[in-house]
């Protein structure tokens, strides 16, 4: 791996190659999503616990100083919306130059395996790991399963995951499932995990990052149940500590006190 792309991955994977990604790209689909109608106010309190930003563009540009410090995994992948006909209908909606302009650390987009859009949103990710490979600017593949959140398994993203590695993704965003090892071992690079829709209490999501990093994935790229919390802040605490110091989920909870 060439110096330049070691560089953009050491800013997101600290030095024990784990990150905590806080994800706020929602609204490039979503729209104006509850708790991120403002991004400003969202990310702002957010950004001194959070080892990389997901985002698009148009927040980036708008809502984070530009002097912030913070690495950007840039979303590059688009063109489709909850209200549309089929969220699988994404395309490259980011040149390299921009990426490169925005002097992004990353680049992320979607893939959708198995759905009617599989092999276009393959060759979107292809495309863009021979960008990227060229320029140095690592790719995040993101195993989207749009509105079918019952995709979930670990057959399924053990399948989605390994086709992302296999052609060229330099890291990997998918869920956590039971049987999460067969995920992690069947995929020759980095896997961090979303949280999914905000799940019933923090602790869910708490213990959630906690099982995800047990077995072997290298952190969390999460954005609802941080920030659609009662407690954002205490809530990214809590996930850091998992993620970065092994702690016990009883151990975590302490930071939403
Ligand atoms: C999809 O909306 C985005 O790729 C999110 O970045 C991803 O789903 C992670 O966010 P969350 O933890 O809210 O699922």
């Amino acid at each position: 791996m060439d110096w330049g792309m070691k560089n953009r991955l050491s800013r997101i994977f600290k030095q024990d190659g784990r990150t905590v990604m806080l994800a706020v790209d929602h609204g490039y689909f979503l729209g104006p999503v509850s708790k991120l109608e403002d991004p400003r106010k969202t990310i702002e309190p957010l950004m001194p616990y959070t080892d990389a930003l997901m985002l698009t563009r148009g927040v980036l540009r708008n809502c984070v100083p530009a002097d912030s410090g913070v690495p950007v995994v840039l979303r590059v992948s688009g063109g489709n919306s909850i209200v549309g006909k089929d969220l699988s209908n994404e395309g490259l909606t980011v040149s390299m130059e921009d990426a490169v302009r925005l002097n992004v650390s990353a680049v992320a987009l979607s893939i959708y395996v198995g759905s009617d859009h599989e092999h276009q949103t393959l060759l979107n990710l292809t495309a863009l790991v021979d960008e990227g490979e060229c320029l140095g600017i690592p790719v995040l593949a993101v195993t989207a399963v749009g509105k079918e959140l019952e995709k979930r398994d670990a057959k399924y993203l053990a399948l989605s995951c390994r086709i992302a590695a296999e052609l060229g993704a330099h890291f990997v965003k998918t869920y956590y499932c039971d049987d999460f090892e067969k995920v992690v071992k069947s995929c020759p690079v980095p896997l961090v995990i979303a949280g999914g829709p905000k799940l019933n209490t923090e602790m869910d999501a708490i213990n959630l990052a906690y099982k995800a990093v047990r077995s072997g994935a290298k952190g969390v790229d999460m954005g609802r149940n941080i920030w659609q919390s009662k407690n954002p802040v205490g809530m990214i605490k809590a996930i850091r500590s998992i993620v970065h110091e092994g702690a016990t989920p009883k151990k975590a909870q302490q930071f939403l006190k």
